[in-house]
Protein backbone atom coordinates (compact mmCIF):
# COMPACT_ATOMS: atom_id res chain seq x y z
CA UNK A 1 0.00 0.00 0.00
CA UNK A 2 1.68 3.82 -1.04
CA UNK A 3 2.47 5.89 2.15
CA UNK A 4 0.35 8.39 2.95
CA UNK A 5 1.62 12.00 2.34
CA UNK A 6 2.06 13.73 5.45
CA UNK A 7 2.84 17.51 5.97
CA UNK A 8 6.30 18.54 5.32
CA UNK A 9 7.02 20.71 8.23
CA UNK A 10 5.13 22.72 11.55
CA UNK A 11 5.29 25.91 10.18
CA UNK A 12 3.50 24.77 7.07
CA UNK A 13 0.86 23.28 8.42
CA UNK A 14 0.24 26.55 10.19
CA UNK A 15 0.80 28.21 7.02
CA UNK A 16 -1.79 25.86 4.88
CA UNK A 17 -4.39 26.19 8.04
CA UNK A 18 -4.50 29.91 7.72
CA UNK A 19 -4.79 29.81 3.95
CA UNK A 20 -7.59 27.05 4.30
CA UNK A 21 -9.11 29.99 6.78
CA UNK A 22 -8.06 33.22 5.50
CA UNK A 23 -9.82 33.75 2.36
CA UNK A 24 -13.02 35.70 0.12
CA UNK A 25 -14.43 35.50 3.75
CA UNK A 26 -11.97 37.44 5.36
CA UNK A 27 -11.71 40.48 2.91
CA UNK A 28 -15.07 40.81 1.34
CA UNK A 29 -17.97 39.12 3.21
CA UNK A 30 -16.75 40.11 7.03
CA UNK A 31 -16.81 44.42 6.15
CA UNK A 32 -20.02 43.72 4.91
CA UNK A 33 -21.74 41.67 7.62
CA UNK A 34 -20.28 43.90 10.22
CA UNK A 35 -21.41 47.00 8.66
CA UNK A 36 -24.85 45.62 7.93
CA UNK A 37 -25.43 44.04 11.31
CA UNK A 38 -24.78 46.79 14.07
CA UNK A 39 -21.28 47.98 13.47
CA UNK A 40 -19.14 47.48 16.56
CA UNK A 41 -22.20 45.93 18.34
CA UNK A 42 -21.61 42.74 15.40
CA UNK A 43 -17.70 41.87 17.22
CA UNK A 44 -20.16 41.16 20.31
CA UNK A 45 -21.73 38.40 19.27
CA UNK A 46 -19.04 37.35 17.01
CA UNK A 47 -16.52 36.70 19.92
CA UNK A 48 -19.18 35.01 21.75
CA UNK A 49 -19.43 33.11 18.62
CA UNK A 50 -15.57 32.45 17.96
CA UNK A 51 -15.38 31.11 21.96
CA UNK A 52 -18.04 29.43 21.89
CA UNK A 53 -18.15 27.55 18.64
CA UNK A 54 -15.64 28.25 16.62
CA UNK A 55 -11.82 27.98 18.36
CA UNK A 56 -13.78 24.41 19.79
CA UNK A 57 -14.81 23.09 17.16
CA UNK A 58 -11.54 23.92 15.23
CA UNK A 59 -9.83 21.81 18.38
CA UNK A 60 -12.56 19.00 17.92
CA UNK A 61 -11.87 19.29 14.22
CA UNK A 62 -8.14 19.23 14.45
CA UNK A 63 -8.02 15.84 16.96
CA UNK A 64 -10.85 14.13 14.83
CA UNK A 65 -8.55 14.23 11.47
CA UNK A 66 -4.95 13.73 13.27
CA UNK A 67 -7.12 10.35 14.34
CA UNK A 68 -8.56 9.34 11.17
CA UNK A 69 -4.56 9.97 9.67
CA UNK A 70 -3.59 7.66 11.90
CA UNK A 71 -6.38 5.07 10.36
CA UNK A 72 -5.15 6.26 6.96
CA UNK A 73 -8.63 8.18 6.46
CA UNK A 74 -8.80 11.91 6.05
CA UNK A 75 -12.45 12.46 4.86
CA UNK A 76 -15.60 12.39 7.31
CA UNK A 77 -17.14 9.00 6.69
CA UNK A 78 -13.66 7.55 7.19
CA UNK A 79 -13.46 9.79 10.44
CA UNK A 80 -16.82 9.21 11.62
CA UNK A 81 -17.19 5.51 10.85
CA UNK A 82 -14.33 5.32 12.77
CA UNK A 83 -15.59 7.38 15.98
CA UNK A 84 -19.29 5.73 16.03
CA UNK A 85 -19.55 2.17 14.39
CA UNK A 86 -23.13 2.69 13.56
CA UNK A 87 -24.20 1.65 9.95
CA UNK A 88 -25.46 5.47 9.32
CA UNK A 89 -22.01 7.46 10.54
CA UNK A 90 -20.17 6.71 6.98
CA UNK A 91 -23.41 8.58 5.75
CA UNK A 92 -23.40 11.53 7.18
CA UNK A 93 -20.09 12.23 6.78
CA UNK A 94 -21.43 12.50 3.17
CA UNK A 95 -22.28 15.89 4.03
CA UNK A 96 -18.02 16.56 4.94
CA UNK A 97 -17.56 16.52 0.74
CA UNK A 98 -20.34 17.93 -0.24
CA UNK A 99 -20.65 20.80 2.09
CA UNK A 100 -16.62 21.97 0.86
CA UNK A 101 -17.95 20.86 -3.41
CA UNK A 102 -20.97 23.37 -3.21
CA UNK A 103 -19.43 25.88 -1.87
CA UNK A 104 -16.51 25.64 -4.39
CA UNK A 105 -19.40 25.83 -7.47
CA UNK A 106 -19.74 29.62 -6.47
CA UNK A 107 -16.86 30.11 -4.71
CA UNK A 108 -14.46 29.48 -8.13
CA UNK A 109 -15.98 31.96 -10.13
CA UNK A 110 -16.02 34.91 -7.28
CA UNK A 111 -12.04 33.51 -7.02
CA UNK A 112 -11.80 33.94 -10.96
CA UNK A 113 -12.94 37.66 -11.09
CA UNK A 114 -10.67 38.09 -8.39
CA UNK A 115 -7.74 36.83 -11.40
CA UNK A 116 -9.48 38.41 -13.98
CA UNK A 117 -9.76 42.05 -12.15
CA UNK A 118 -6.19 41.72 -10.87
CA UNK A 119 -5.40 42.19 -14.58
CA UNK A 120 -7.89 45.12 -15.67
CA UNK A 121 -6.60 46.77 -12.50
CA UNK A 122 -3.30 47.51 -14.55
CA UNK A 123 -5.30 48.61 -17.48
CA UNK A 124 -8.49 50.58 -16.15
CA UNK A 125 -7.06 53.75 -17.51
CA UNK A 126 -7.64 52.26 -20.94
CA UNK A 127 -11.34 51.22 -20.16
CA UNK A 128 -11.79 55.03 -19.32
CA UNK A 129 -14.14 53.92 -16.24
CA UNK A 130 -14.02 55.82 -13.12
CA UNK A 131 -17.39 56.38 -11.18
CA UNK A 132 -18.84 53.57 -9.15
CA UNK A 133 -21.82 53.45 -11.37
CA UNK A 134 -19.54 52.81 -14.27
CA UNK A 135 -17.44 50.35 -11.98
CA UNK A 136 -21.04 48.53 -11.23
CA UNK A 137 -22.15 48.23 -15.13
CA UNK A 138 -18.47 46.71 -16.21
CA UNK A 139 -19.20 44.19 -12.82
CA UNK A 140 -22.74 43.37 -14.06
CA UNK A 141 -21.11 42.67 -18.54
CA UNK A 142 -18.60 40.86 -16.36
CA UNK A 143 -21.17 38.42 -14.55
CA UNK A 144 -23.09 37.91 -17.49
CA UNK A 145 -25.71 40.29 -17.80
CA UNK A 146 -27.36 41.12 -21.14
CA UNK A 147 -25.00 38.08 -22.43
CA UNK A 148 -27.55 35.62 -23.76
CA UNK A 149 -25.99 32.36 -22.11
CA UNK A 150 -25.37 34.54 -18.70
CA UNK A 151 -21.43 34.37 -18.81
CA UNK A 152 -19.08 36.69 -20.42
CA UNK A 153 -16.46 35.05 -22.64
CA UNK A 154 -14.01 36.85 -20.58
CA UNK A 155 -16.00 36.11 -17.57
CA UNK A 156 -15.42 32.04 -18.50
CA UNK A 157 -11.77 32.40 -19.64
CA UNK A 158 -10.71 33.02 -15.72
CA UNK A 159 -13.34 30.88 -14.74
CA UNK A 160 -11.65 28.37 -16.92
CA UNK A 161 -7.62 29.53 -15.54
CA UNK A 162 -9.18 29.72 -12.39
CA UNK A 163 -9.91 25.63 -12.46
CA UNK A 164 -6.67 25.04 -14.19
CA UNK A 165 -4.36 27.00 -11.44
CA UNK A 166 -6.00 25.23 -8.35
CA UNK A 167 -5.74 21.98 -10.62
CA UNK A 168 -2.22 22.80 -10.73
CA UNK A 169 -1.60 22.98 -7.22
CA UNK A 170 -3.24 20.34 -6.44
CA UNK A 171 -1.78 17.78 -9.09
CA UNK A 172 1.32 18.77 -6.38
CA UNK A 173 0.07 16.96 -3.73
CA UNK A 174 0.32 17.73 0.07
CA UNK A 175 3.89 18.68 0.71
CA UNK A 176 4.40 19.87 -2.58
CA UNK A 177 1.18 21.26 -3.63
CA UNK A 178 -0.72 22.91 -1.17
CA UNK A 179 1.92 23.42 1.34
CA UNK A 180 4.27 25.10 -0.98
CA UNK A 181 1.54 27.08 -2.01
CA UNK A 182 0.73 28.08 1.55
CA UNK A 183 4.27 29.08 2.03
CA UNK A 184 4.76 31.54 -0.29
CA UNK A 185 1.32 32.87 -0.90
CA UNK A 186 0.61 33.59 3.00
CA UNK A 187 3.30 35.22 3.73
CA UNK A 188 2.58 37.57 0.21
CA UNK A 189 -0.80 37.87 1.17
CA UNK A 190 0.23 39.37 4.64
CA UNK A 191 2.85 41.65 3.26
CA UNK A 192 0.03 42.98 0.81
CA UNK A 193 -2.88 42.87 3.07
CA UNK A 194 -0.01 44.83 5.69
CA UNK A 195 0.59 47.60 2.38
CA UNK A 196 -2.89 48.18 1.99
CA UNK A 197 -3.54 48.89 5.37
CA UNK A 198 -1.04 51.47 5.63
CA UNK A 199 -2.65 53.05 1.91
CA UNK A 200 -6.08 53.16 3.81
CA UNK A 201 -4.59 54.40 6.78
CA UNK A 202 -2.94 57.45 5.33
CA UNK A 203 -5.68 58.38 2.51
CA UNK A 204 -6.28 61.87 2.51
CA UNK A 205 -10.20 62.39 1.42
CA UNK A 206 -11.42 64.08 -2.28
CA UNK A 207 -10.71 67.56 -2.80
CA UNK A 208 -13.96 69.55 -1.87
CA UNK A 209 -15.10 66.71 0.50
CA UNK A 210 -16.30 67.82 4.27
CA UNK A 211 -13.83 67.30 6.87
CA UNK A 212 -15.85 64.24 8.96
CA UNK A 213 -15.35 62.32 6.26
CA UNK A 214 -11.72 60.49 7.02
CA UNK A 215 -10.12 57.57 8.00
CA UNK A 216 -10.59 57.65 11.75
CA UNK A 217 -14.82 58.04 10.89
CA UNK A 218 -14.62 55.23 8.45
CA UNK A 219 -13.20 52.99 11.39
CA UNK A 220 -15.77 54.06 13.58
CA UNK A 221 -18.52 53.19 10.88
CA UNK A 222 -17.63 49.46 11.43
CA UNK A 223 -16.55 49.62 15.43
CA UNK A 224 -18.92 52.14 16.96
CA UNK A 225 -21.34 49.56 18.57
CA UNK A 226 -25.17 49.99 17.77
CA UNK A 227 -26.26 48.06 20.75
CA UNK A 228 -30.10 48.15 19.81
CA UNK A 229 -29.06 45.05 17.15
CA UNK A 230 -27.84 42.99 19.71
CA UNK A 231 -31.61 42.34 20.45
CA UNK A 232 -32.08 40.98 17.12
CA UNK A 233 -32.01 37.04 16.29
CA UNK A 234 -30.86 37.39 12.93
CA UNK A 235 -27.58 39.49 14.22
CA UNK A 236 -26.35 36.16 15.96
CA UNK A 237 -27.15 34.31 13.13
CA UNK A 238 -24.92 36.42 11.09
CA UNK A 239 -22.26 36.14 13.33
CA UNK A 240 -22.00 32.83 13.74
CA UNK A 241 -22.04 32.00 10.18
CA UNK A 242 -19.48 34.47 9.76
CA UNK A 243 -17.49 32.79 12.28
CA UNK A 244 -17.94 28.83 10.47
CA UNK A 245 -17.01 30.51 6.73
CA UNK A 246 -14.08 32.49 8.15
CA UNK A 247 -12.43 29.57 9.84
CA UNK A 248 -13.26 26.88 7.60
CA UNK A 249 -15.22 24.72 10.52
CA UNK A 250 -17.88 22.57 9.55
CA UNK A 251 -17.17 22.19 6.11
CA UNK A 252 -14.95 18.58 6.92
CA UNK A 253 -11.91 20.65 5.51
CA UNK A 254 -9.63 21.43 8.93
CA UNK A 255 -10.24 17.35 9.53
CA UNK A 256 -9.23 16.40 6.37
CA UNK A 257 -5.73 18.16 6.42
CA UNK A 258 -5.26 17.52 9.90
CA UNK A 259 -5.14 13.62 8.37
CA UNK A 260 -1.96 14.75 7.39
CA UNK A 261 -0.36 15.42 10.53
CA UNK A 262 1.52 12.69 12.60
CA UNK A 263 -0.01 10.60 15.21
CA UNK A 264 1.74 13.00 18.12
CA UNK A 265 2.18 16.63 16.16
CA UNK A 266 0.54 19.07 18.83
CA UNK A 267 -2.99 20.00 18.01
CA UNK A 268 -4.11 22.39 20.39
CA UNK A 269 -1.30 25.26 20.15
CA UNK A 270 -0.97 24.77 16.13
CA UNK A 271 -5.21 24.90 15.65
CA UNK A 272 -5.40 28.35 18.00
CA UNK A 273 -2.15 29.40 16.09
CA UNK A 274 -3.74 29.01 12.81
CA UNK A 275 -7.39 30.33 14.24
CA UNK A 276 -5.83 33.36 15.72
CA UNK A 277 -4.28 33.90 12.28
CA UNK A 278 -7.04 34.19 10.41
CA UNK A 279 -8.89 36.19 13.32
CA UNK A 280 -5.64 39.06 12.46
CA UNK A 281 -6.45 38.99 9.09
CA UNK A 282 -10.38 39.71 9.46
CA UNK A 283 -10.68 41.99 12.20
CA UNK A 284 -7.25 43.79 12.12
CA UNK A 285 -6.83 43.45 8.40
CA UNK A 286 -10.15 42.92 6.82
CA UNK A 287 -12.16 45.63 8.76
CA UNK A 288 -9.28 48.40 7.58
CA UNK A 289 -9.78 48.24 4.17
CA UNK A 290 -12.29 48.16 2.00
CA UNK A 291 -15.08 50.53 4.49
CA UNK A 292 -12.80 52.80 5.90
CA UNK A 293 -11.65 53.26 2.05
CA UNK A 294 -14.85 53.58 1.19
CA UNK A 295 -16.33 56.18 3.49
CA UNK A 296 -13.02 58.78 2.96
CA UNK A 297 -14.06 58.19 -0.73
CA UNK A 298 -18.16 58.49 -0.42
CA UNK A 299 -18.90 59.76 2.69
CA UNK A 300 -21.23 57.76 5.32
CA UNK A 301 -24.33 58.14 3.38
CA UNK A 302 -22.54 56.70 0.38
CA UNK A 303 -21.00 53.70 2.33
CA UNK A 304 -24.23 52.84 3.58
CA UNK A 305 -25.83 52.27 0.13
CA UNK A 306 -22.72 50.18 -1.38
CA UNK A 307 -22.60 48.40 2.27
CA UNK A 308 -26.21 47.78 2.10
CA UNK A 309 -26.08 46.53 -1.60
CA UNK A 310 -23.11 43.63 -0.95
CA UNK A 311 -20.00 42.36 -0.79
CA UNK A 312 -19.34 42.08 -4.69
CA UNK A 313 -20.28 45.84 -4.92
CA UNK A 314 -17.75 47.01 -2.69
CA UNK A 315 -15.23 44.88 -3.83
CA UNK A 316 -15.76 44.54 -7.23
CA UNK A 317 -17.11 48.57 -8.19
CA UNK A 318 -16.29 50.90 -5.01
CA UNK A 319 -12.77 49.67 -4.83
CA UNK A 320 -11.53 49.94 -8.14
CA UNK A 321 -13.32 53.37 -8.21
CA UNK A 322 -11.53 54.41 -5.01
CA UNK A 323 -8.47 52.93 -6.31
CA UNK A 324 -8.61 55.48 -9.43
CA UNK A 325 -8.64 58.66 -7.45
CA UNK A 326 -4.98 57.66 -5.69
CA UNK A 327 -1.88 58.11 -7.04
CA UNK A 328 -0.29 54.62 -7.51
CA UNK A 329 -3.84 53.45 -7.91
CA UNK A 330 -3.28 50.79 -10.68
CA UNK A 331 -0.45 49.27 -8.49
CA UNK A 332 -3.04 49.13 -5.22
CA UNK A 333 -5.47 47.62 -7.16
CA UNK A 334 -3.59 45.00 -8.57
CA UNK A 335 -2.54 44.24 -4.89
CA UNK A 336 -6.59 44.31 -3.68
CA UNK A 337 -7.61 41.86 -5.83
CA UNK A 338 -4.37 39.40 -6.13
CA UNK A 339 -4.75 39.46 -2.75
CA UNK A 340 -7.90 38.22 -3.35
CA UNK A 341 -7.20 35.57 -5.56
CA UNK A 342 -4.11 34.28 -3.28
CA UNK A 343 -6.63 34.02 -0.46
CA UNK A 344 -9.17 32.41 -2.24
CA UNK A 345 -6.80 30.00 -3.83
CA UNK A 346 -5.07 28.92 -0.84
CA UNK A 347 -9.02 28.29 0.73
CA UNK A 348 -10.48 26.67 -2.52
CA UNK A 349 -7.37 24.08 -2.37
CA UNK A 350 -8.48 23.10 1.13
CA UNK A 351 -11.87 22.77 -0.05
CA UNK A 352 -11.66 20.46 -2.42
CA UNK A 353 -9.10 18.31 -0.73
CA UNK A 354 -11.81 16.05 1.31
CA UNK A 355 -13.14 14.63 -1.86
CA UNK A 356 -9.64 13.73 -3.33
CA UNK A 357 -8.75 12.27 0.17
CA UNK A 358 -11.85 10.08 -0.12
CA UNK A 359 -11.76 8.67 -3.32
CA UNK A 360 -7.55 8.03 -2.62
CA UNK A 361 -8.43 7.04 0.99
CA UNK A 362 -11.68 5.02 0.31
CA UNK A 363 -11.40 4.07 -3.30
CA UNK A 364 -7.60 3.42 -3.37
CA UNK A 365 -7.90 5.71 -6.69
CA UNK A 366 -4.19 7.11 -7.30
CA UNK A 367 -3.65 10.82 -6.66
CA UNK A 368 -3.86 12.43 -10.00
CA UNK A 369 -7.09 10.13 -11.06
CA UNK A 370 -8.62 12.05 -7.93
CA UNK A 371 -7.62 15.34 -8.58
CA UNK A 372 -8.21 15.07 -12.48
CA UNK A 373 -11.87 13.60 -11.11
CA UNK A 374 -12.71 16.32 -8.85
CA UNK A 375 -11.25 19.07 -11.11
CA UNK A 376 -13.67 17.78 -14.14
CA UNK A 377 -16.33 17.48 -11.46
CA UNK A 378 -16.37 21.11 -10.35
CA UNK A 379 -15.78 22.60 -13.45
CA UNK A 380 -19.06 21.15 -14.43
CA UNK A 381 -20.98 21.65 -11.75
CA UNK A 382 -20.19 25.33 -11.24
CA UNK A 383 -21.93 25.94 -14.35
CA UNK A 384 -25.30 25.99 -12.33
CA UNK A 385 -24.24 28.77 -10.25
CA UNK A 386 -22.36 30.64 -13.26
CA UNK A 387 -25.15 30.58 -15.47
CA UNK A 388 -27.71 31.23 -12.97
CA UNK A 389 -25.85 34.09 -11.21
CA UNK A 390 -28.71 36.69 -12.18
CA UNK A 391 -31.29 34.21 -11.36
CA UNK A 392 -30.25 33.39 -7.72
CA UNK A 393 -28.37 30.27 -7.76
CA UNK A 394 -25.41 31.47 -6.38
CA UNK A 395 -27.44 33.10 -3.16
CA UNK A 396 -29.02 29.62 -3.35
CA UNK A 397 -25.87 27.72 -2.60
CA UNK A 398 -24.25 29.71 -1.02
CA UNK A 399 -27.86 29.74 1.72
CA UNK A 400 -27.99 26.00 1.96
CA UNK A 401 -24.11 24.65 1.30
CA UNK A 402 -22.28 27.85 2.78
CA UNK A 403 -24.82 28.90 5.79
CA UNK A 404 -27.01 26.35 7.21
CA UNK A 405 -24.81 23.32 5.85
CA UNK A 406 -21.97 24.57 7.58
CA UNK A 407 -24.26 24.46 11.22
CA UNK A 408 -25.30 21.06 10.38
CA UNK A 409 -22.20 19.22 9.65
CA UNK A 410 -20.88 20.97 12.90
CA UNK A 411 -23.69 20.05 15.17
CA UNK A 412 -23.80 16.46 13.35
CA UNK A 413 -19.80 16.23 14.31
CA UNK A 414 -19.79 17.38 17.66
CA UNK A 415 -22.35 15.08 18.87
CA UNK A 416 -20.50 12.09 17.22
CA UNK A 417 -16.96 13.73 18.69
CA UNK A 418 -18.64 14.30 22.24
CA UNK A 419 -21.19 12.63 23.27
CA UNK A 420 -20.81 9.42 21.00
CA UNK A 421 -17.44 8.95 21.12
CA UNK A 422 -17.41 10.61 24.41
CA UNK A 423 -16.11 13.91 25.64
CA UNK A 424 -13.35 12.29 28.27
CA UNK A 425 -12.40 10.04 25.30
CA UNK A 426 -12.19 13.27 23.21
CA UNK A 427 -10.53 15.26 25.46
CA UNK A 428 -7.74 12.99 25.93
CA UNK A 429 -7.24 12.75 21.86
CA UNK A 430 -7.24 16.53 21.49
CA UNK A 431 -4.36 16.34 24.39
CA UNK A 432 -2.19 13.43 22.43
CA UNK A 433 1.21 15.14 21.72
CA UNK A 434 -0.02 18.52 23.31
CA UNK A 435 2.39 20.93 24.38
CA UNK A 436 -0.19 22.81 26.87
CA UNK A 437 -3.18 21.39 27.84
CA UNK A 438 -6.32 23.93 27.67
CA UNK A 439 -8.29 25.21 30.47
CA UNK A 440 -11.07 22.50 32.37
CA UNK A 441 -14.38 24.74 31.28
CA UNK A 442 -13.18 24.72 27.39
CA UNK A 443 -14.11 20.61 28.41
CA UNK A 444 -17.69 21.78 29.31
CA UNK A 445 -17.90 24.87 27.12
CA UNK A 446 -17.16 21.86 24.08
CA UNK A 447 -19.48 19.15 25.53
CA UNK A 448 -22.31 21.08 26.53
CA UNK A 449 -22.09 25.14 24.83
CA UNK A 450 -21.26 24.14 21.69
CA UNK A 451 -24.09 21.26 20.26
CA UNK A 452 -26.60 23.09 22.46
CA UNK A 453 -25.94 26.18 20.49
CA UNK A 454 -25.36 24.97 17.69
CA UNK A 455 -28.78 22.67 17.94
CA UNK A 456 -30.78 25.91 19.20
CA UNK A 457 -29.40 28.03 16.32
CA UNK A 458 -31.17 25.38 13.79
CA UNK A 459 -34.05 25.24 15.92
CA UNK A 460 -34.63 29.04 15.99
CA UNK A 461 -34.13 29.11 12.30
CA UNK A 462 -36.36 26.14 11.36
CA UNK A 463 -39.10 27.27 13.80
CA UNK A 464 -38.69 31.00 12.30
CA UNK A 465 -38.35 30.84 8.64
CA UNK A 466 -37.67 26.98 7.54
CA UNK A 467 -40.82 26.36 5.88
CA UNK A 468 -40.98 29.64 4.38
CA UNK A 469 -37.40 29.61 2.86
CA UNK A 470 -38.07 25.50 1.71
CA UNK A 471 -41.29 26.56 -0.36
CA UNK A 472 -39.47 30.10 -1.39
CA UNK A 473 -42.16 31.93 -0.32
CA UNK A 474 -40.45 35.32 -0.66
CA UNK A 475 -38.89 34.20 -4.01
CA UNK A 476 -41.47 35.15 -6.88
CA UNK A 477 -42.30 32.51 -8.94
CA UNK A 478 -39.95 33.41 -12.30
CA UNK A 479 -37.48 33.83 -9.93
CA UNK A 480 -37.42 29.97 -9.22
CA UNK A 481 -35.89 27.71 -11.98
CA UNK A 482 -32.43 28.08 -11.10
CA UNK A 483 -33.04 28.09 -7.38
CA UNK A 484 -34.14 25.01 -7.83
CA UNK A 485 -31.77 23.94 -9.96
CA UNK A 486 -29.08 24.72 -7.63
CA UNK A 487 -30.99 22.43 -4.84
CA UNK A 488 -31.22 19.91 -7.12
CA UNK A 489 -27.57 20.08 -7.67
CA UNK A 490 -26.80 19.60 -4.19
CA UNK A 491 -29.16 16.68 -3.96
CA UNK A 492 -27.47 15.12 -6.72
CA UNK A 493 -23.76 15.48 -5.23
CA UNK A 494 -25.32 14.21 -2.00
CA UNK A 495 -26.80 11.19 -3.88
CA UNK A 496 -23.72 10.52 -6.10
CA UNK A 497 -21.56 10.90 -2.79
CA UNK A 498 -23.95 8.04 -0.52
CA UNK A 499 -23.44 5.77 -3.69
CA UNK A 500 -19.70 6.07 -4.06
CA UNK A 501 -19.41 5.70 0.30
CA UNK A 502 -21.63 2.85 -0.32
CA UNK A 503 -19.19 1.07 -2.32
CA UNK A 504 -16.07 1.79 -0.72
CA UNK A 505 -17.64 0.18 1.89
CA UNK A 506 -18.35 -2.88 0.12
CA UNK A 507 -15.00 -3.04 -1.05
CA UNK A 508 -13.38 -2.55 2.49
CA UNK A 509 -15.77 -5.91 3.02
CA UNK A 510 -14.29 -7.23 0.49
CA UNK A 511 -10.53 -6.54 1.20
CA UNK A 512 -10.95 -8.06 5.25
N1 LIG B 1 -12.60 30.24 5.18
C1 LIG B 1 -12.71 30.58 3.83
C2 LIG B 1 -13.02 32.02 3.64
O1 LIG B 1 -13.05 32.79 4.58
C3 LIG B 1 -13.69 29.69 3.14
O2 LIG B 1 -13.22 32.45 2.56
Amino acid sequence: MPKRELWASRLGVVLAMAGNAVGLGNFLRFPVQAAQNGGGAFMIPYFVALLLLGVPLAWCEWAMGRLGGSHRTGSAPGVFHLLWKHPAAKYLGALGICLPLGVLTYYLYVESWSLAYSFFSLIWNMIGRTSVEDFRAFLGAYQGGGHRLGVSAIGYLFFAITIGVNYWVMSGGIARGIERLARIGMPALFLMAIGLVVRVLTLDPPSGAPPEQNVVNGLGFIWNPDLASLRNGRVWLAAAGQVFFTLSVGFGAIQCYASYLRRRDDVVVTSLSASMMNEFVEVILGATIAIPAAYVFFGHAGTVEVARSGAFNLGFAAMPSIFLRMPGGAFFGWIWFFLLFIAGLTSSVALAQPAVAFLEDELGWSHQRAVRSVWIFLFLASHIPILGFAGGALDEVDFWAGTIGLALFALVESVIFLWIFGAERAWSEIHVGAEVRLPRPFFYVMKYATPLLLAGILAAWAWQQGWDVVRMREVPPEARPWRWAARLMLIGMIAVTVALIRRAWARREKST
